[in-house]
């Protein structure tokens, strides 16, 4: 291992061109090509000086030849899989990648083919990148072979015999050393995949023990992280880290930052945290050299962006140290094998070291500050290189040019931004990716797109540094988004992208019954965790999001255990019932009705049935849940009449609403009584003059309303404003409005405070406070009649009649304690419109006919002028005419019959019509009326529960139990977190059971047996396939009949005339 060490700092070091050689003038025959290929020992290689430092001279020739490494490498590349085409499968990198890393690779180890301990370091690191890859002998042979042949054909004499031989051991030593490490270093793999799941083991006995006293708290801030989550929870990709339990327990960050002090690396905490948080993805994918140096690269763009210094290999120590704490039986083996990983992990990182910068420089400097032209060029080329290089490849993009363009400059950015900020980027290309997974899109055609956008760039700038910097981003672009279509490329996900229903029901079916419930709403993508419901509905599959939520909802049961998916469902997505209704609200009813059981049996006309809506009164931290604040905001009237938020509505509005609500009313009815008091009763007795006792009863009635009232409302809309304005409720009228000033409620609460302030600044009580005993009628105790008070008192008494009209119209919510009143006084409103019209129109008709008959000559006083003629014509409408107008009339026959054409066109024609409106219109709205009525009592339980207090509210959710599981039927236990109620058995006739039960093992491992097709077939089908069958055999029989008939009569018939007509209905029969 310290000679890997002292290797480290030479291997990488590319060839300087400049020290290029010339070519040896002496050739040396050196025999056959060595074909021996060593797998059994690794050893080192002892290669004669002068046969190394001809492969060395032929290899530094053969860079000559060639413009740069990587074209040298990509001849490499294509005379390897030209020849040998069934090798390329174990390259999945874009053709410039690896490339680059034939170049690097053979110029390492020619450079230190003279140098047996190095070889054999550098050897042993290239192994561990091979683990994955299945070398074989006879893979090394084609390998050697067409190298050497290329070799031979591109440089002839100045690849000599010697250098031949020279590469031919090289290839074979190398080759035969992967071989050996991929089969004896597996011990190794093992060793180190076994000590990490230990210590992570060991490390969840030991958070159990130790950290039981402190569950709860954490488990409050883990719901609390949880909805930091679900305030983000738009997007279907969301770290996986805050949806799902973490991989890592606090306990063992609480371990490595333990060494980290212990080991004096406190300043370097910062940054080793970096590599912790990576560490677990690191270590699972040792065996993937893919996957390991995407992690390791995207681990050194990470710390690339840390300011202070980094030393890898500092954090080995702290890692093998913690390790040993968790595993007792630690010994060497434990310790080689975690050496050599964590050596190979700091080089592959270490390669990157202080290039990265550089890159994002270079790329920084051609993207923002290059020329606007090169830039379009890359643009617009990048799609038809692609094309060039994977013609198969324009099938995919049926999209317009500009769509094309589009995509290649998110792919230039995403290029830079992957410098700039590794992180969010990582998380960008798995959603990214998923968008590729419902696209279908091939992983094939991912390095062919690499190699396009590369030689776009080539044609666009000369500057090696950039193309360099672009090729590294694009090609790590590449493998995330190749690694994020593998993963997300499920059967779930890829029922979803086929948006079927079947596909999805299949897909599940194979799903451990424990985890079903999982499968459907995890996906790991890389660290994050995408849910497939919410991409099946951000992505548009509504049939396979319809087919996701029947499935979770769905009941099933074994011997044992019920399964339902409404937890799992609600604690991965809070705001599902937000997000359908901003996305897909057609799904909405599916999920409610799944929140639903009905029995099948009806006992004394009454049915059981089981609502699971604990969900929809409480969240994750049992507070009052939003989804009912959603559904009012959504204003949709046929969803809040679904029973399951019916019930839910009435439950809160019956056990704890109403209270709040009857206690804020009362007072207004106390007010209301109060005012009519002193307003409306008092002041009329006594003919007018009250008594002294009377008025002092009046001024206290007053009193109570100024001192009582009016505060009470100015505190309501102060809080109001307050509230509004701190949430930005405000609208722009001119001033800014607060919002809830859009409600009627408030309208005539802000009416009756205006009118009561201003009633108190009028009081004539006080304006006559100085004059009580004064010389006018009616002076005395608290008088109203003084002469200072005079001026005001119309105005009073109009403010007043206003407020008492004011305090019924608020009292009018009352009618929200009855669904069928409030929707009656809803539609009331609604039918003003309609009524409006009518006035109108009788307005237009009594103007016609008063201004005709004024012109009109005539004796008739009642029509004497237009407006006496129109308010005669307003009394004849209602019915109020009186015995002296109508006799004004006469025998005048004119105006009897303009009279008589009035009446009858309003009374037959248009109280006929308003009528059938008020009916028509009564008809279509009641329904939606009712609709509305539920919304406000919606919305009054939604604005009640913002002032609950939390004591309230805690005995409310007590009460309601929803922690006791539900019976299903009679002694059948079932699923906890529902309400129970017992409905008309006709209200919902249920003929089928909806749990599925199921015989045979209840482990949860299995997946549930296979269920019948039948079941999932549409009923109208199942319908229309039976009528099928029965019309055949109907007909079959009819026809057979029939026939039996004609063949029995026929030979009589023929008898009888003389058979045509009987053989012409034969063949038509046949026909
Ligand atoms: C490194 C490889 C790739 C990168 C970085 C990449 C990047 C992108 C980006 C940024 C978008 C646009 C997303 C948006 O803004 O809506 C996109 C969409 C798309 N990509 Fe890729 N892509 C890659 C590989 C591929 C491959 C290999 C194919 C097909 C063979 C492909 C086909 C598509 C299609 C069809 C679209 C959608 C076009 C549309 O919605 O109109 N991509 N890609």
């Amino acid at each position: 291992m310290m000679e890997d060490d002292e290797a480290s700092e030479e291997i990488h070091d590319e060839v300087p061109r400049e020290d290029l050689a010339e070519a040896p003038g002496e050739v040396d025959e050196e025999g056959p090509i060595p074909t021996d290929i060593n797998t059994e020992t690794l050893e080192r290689l002892e290669l004669p000086s002068d046969v190394a430092e001809a492969t060395q001279q032929a290899w530094r020739d053969y860079l000559n030849t060639h413009p740069s490494n990587i074209s040298a490498g990509e001849a490499i590349y294509s005379s390897i899989f030209d020849a040998n085409p069934g090798l390329q499968a174990a390259f999945k990198s874009p053709k410039a990648s690896v490339a680059e890393r034939f170049v690097n690779g053979l110029s390492d180890a020619t450079r230190l083919a003279g140098s047996k301990g190095k070889l054999l370091s550098l050897v042993q690191i290239l192994g561990f990148r091979h683990l994955d890859i299945e070398v074989s002998p006879q893979k090394v042979d084609l390998f050697r072979d067409a190298l050497l042949e290329m070799l031979e054909l591109e440089m002839g004499k100045r690849f000599p015999p010697k250098a031949q031989y020279g590469f031919a051991l090289l290839l074979n030593y190398v080759g035969g050393a992967f071989i050996f490490i991929r089969r004896e270093y597996q011990s190794r793999v093992q060793l180190i995949h076994s000590t990490w799941h230990a210590a992570k083991e060991g490390i969840r006995e030991a958070t159990a023990v130790t950290t039981a006293a402190t569950d709860q708290s954490r488990r409050s801030s883990k719901h609390k992280d949880e909805k930091e989550t679900v305030v983000n929870d738009i997007s279907p990709v969301s770290r996986e880290a805050e949806a799902q339990p973490s991989k890592f327990d606090n306990v063992v960050d609480e371990m490595f930052h333990f060494n980290v002090s212990a080991m004096g690396y406190s300043a370097k905490k910062h940054w080793m945290d970096l590599v912790l948080e990576q560490l677990d993805e690191i270590v699972i994918n040792v065996s993937q050299s893919c996957r390991i140096r995407e992690e390791c690269e995207k681990l050194a763009l990470v710390l690339a962006k840390y300011e202070g210094q980094v030393v890898i290999s500092e954090v080995r120590s702290v890692v093998m140290s913690s390790l040993k704490s968790f595993i007792s039986t630690w010994g060497e083996e434990h310790e080689v094998a975690w050496a050599w990983f964590w050596i190979n992990v700091e080089k592959l990182i270490a390669e990157l070291d202080g290039k990265l910068r550089a890159q994002e420089r270079h790329l920084e400097d051609f993207l923002q500050t290059s020329s606007k032209e090169a830039v379009d060029h890359v643009v617009q080329n990048m799609h038809n290189k692609f094309f060039e290089i994977a013609p198969a490849g324009q099938e995919f993009f049926k999209v317009s040019k500009t769509r094309m363009y589009h995509i290649a400059e998110r792919t230039l950015d995403l290029a830079l931004a992957l410098h700039r900020d590794p992180k969010q980027t990582v998380r960008d290309l798995s959603a990214l990716g998923l968008r590729h997974v419902a696209l279908s899109i091939p992983v094939e055609f991912f390095p062919p797109f690499v190699q396009g956008a590369v030689e776009a760039l080539e044609e666009a700038t000369e500057d090696e540094m950039v193309i360099r910097a672009f090729r590294w981003s694009v090609a790590l672009l590449g493998k995330i988004l190749t690694r994020t279509v593998i993963e997300g490329s499920n059967l779930v996900m890829c029922a979803i992208n086929m948006n079927d229903e079947k596909a999805v029901k299949k897909a599940v079916a194979i799903s451990p019954r424990g985890t079903r419930a999982e499968s459907l709403l995890y996906v790991t993508v890389g660290t994050d965790s995408v849910s497939p419901l919410l991409w099946a509905i951000d992505c548009g599959s509504l049939v396979a999001a319809k087919a996701i939520l029947k499935d979770l909802l769905t009941i099933r049961a074994d011997r044992h255990s019920y399964y339902y998916g409404c937890d799992e469902l609600f604690a991965r997505h809070p705001h599902i019932i937000d997000h359908l209704i901003h996305t897909a609200s057609s799904l909405l009813p599916t999920l409610l009705d799944g929140l639903i059981w009905r029995s099948r049996y009806a006992v004394e006309g009454k049915r059981r049935v089981n609502y699971y809506v604990k969900h929809l009164i409480e969240d994750s931290e049992g507070k009052f849940n939003q989804a009912l604040k959603w559904i009012v905001q959504s204003r949709d009237t046929e969803l809040v009449r679904h029973p399951a938020l019916e019930l839910v509505c009435d439950t809160i509005w019956e056990r704890l609403a109403l209270r709040l609500f009857l206690i804020d009313q009362s007072i207004y009815l106390i007010f209301l009584i109060v005012f009519v008091t002193g307003q409306s009763f008092l002041q009329h007795l006594n003919s007018g003059d009250p008594d002294a006792a009377v008025r002092t009863v009046t001024f206290i009635c007053r009193l109570i309303i100024y001192l009582g009232s009016i505060p009470q409302l100015l505190l309501w809309h102060l809080r109001k404003i307050r509230a509004n304005r701190r949430e930005g409720h405000v609208v722009n009228v001119g001033v800014q409005c607060p919002v809830y000033l859009q409600s009627t409620q408030a309208l005539y609460k802000l009416g009756l405070l205006l009118c009561l302030i201003l009633m108190c600044i009028l009081e004539p009580t006080f304006w006559c406070v100085s004059e009580m005993q004064g010389s006018y009628s009616g002076a005395g105790l608290f008088t109203q009649s003084c002469p200072t008070a005079r001026p005001f008192r119309d105005i009073y008494s109009l403010l007043s009649m206003l407020a008492a009209l004011f305090y019924w119209l608020i009292l009018s919510n009352l009618s929200i304690l009855s669904m069928r009143a409030l929707a009656f006084c809803l539609l009331c409103g609604q039918l003003f419109g309609e009524f409006c019209l009518f006035m109108i129109a009788l307005a237009f008709l009594i103007l016609t006919f008063a201004s005709s008959l004024s012109a009109l000559e005539h004796e008739s006083w009642a029509f004497s002028n237009i407006a006496r003629a129109a308010l005669s014509l307003w009394e004849l409408s209602l019915g109020m005419a009186s015995k002296a107008q109508l006799e004004s009339l006469g025998d005048d026959l004119i105006l009897f019959l303009a009279l008589a054409a009035f009446a009858t066109a309003l009374l037959i024609f248009f109280l006929s019509l308003l009528v059938a409106q008020f009916d028509q219109a009564y008809e279509i709205r009641y329904e939606e009326m009712l609709g509305f009525a539920r919304l406000k009592r919606c919305e009054c339980v939604v604005l009640l529960l913002e002032t609950v207090s939390l004591k309230s509210w805690t005995n409310f959710r007590e009460s309601l139990q929803l922690e006791v599981p539900l019976e299903f039927n009679a002694g059948d236990v079932g699923i906890a977190g529902g309400l129970q109620v017992s409905e008309p058995a006709v209200k919902h006739p249920t003929a089928r059971e909806s749990i599925k039960r199921y015989a045979g093992s209840s482990s949860q491992s299995m997946p549930w047996p296979e269920e019948k097709l039948e079941h999932d077939e549409d009923p109208f089908d199942q319908l229309e396939r039976d009528t099928g069958h029965s019309c055949s055999k109907f007909f079959h029989v009819v026809f057979f009949h029939l026939f039996s008939d004609i063949v029995y009569c026929a030979p009589s018939c023929l008898c009888k005339c003389n058979g045509y007509p009987v053989i012409i209905s034969y063949s038509f029969l046949f026909v």
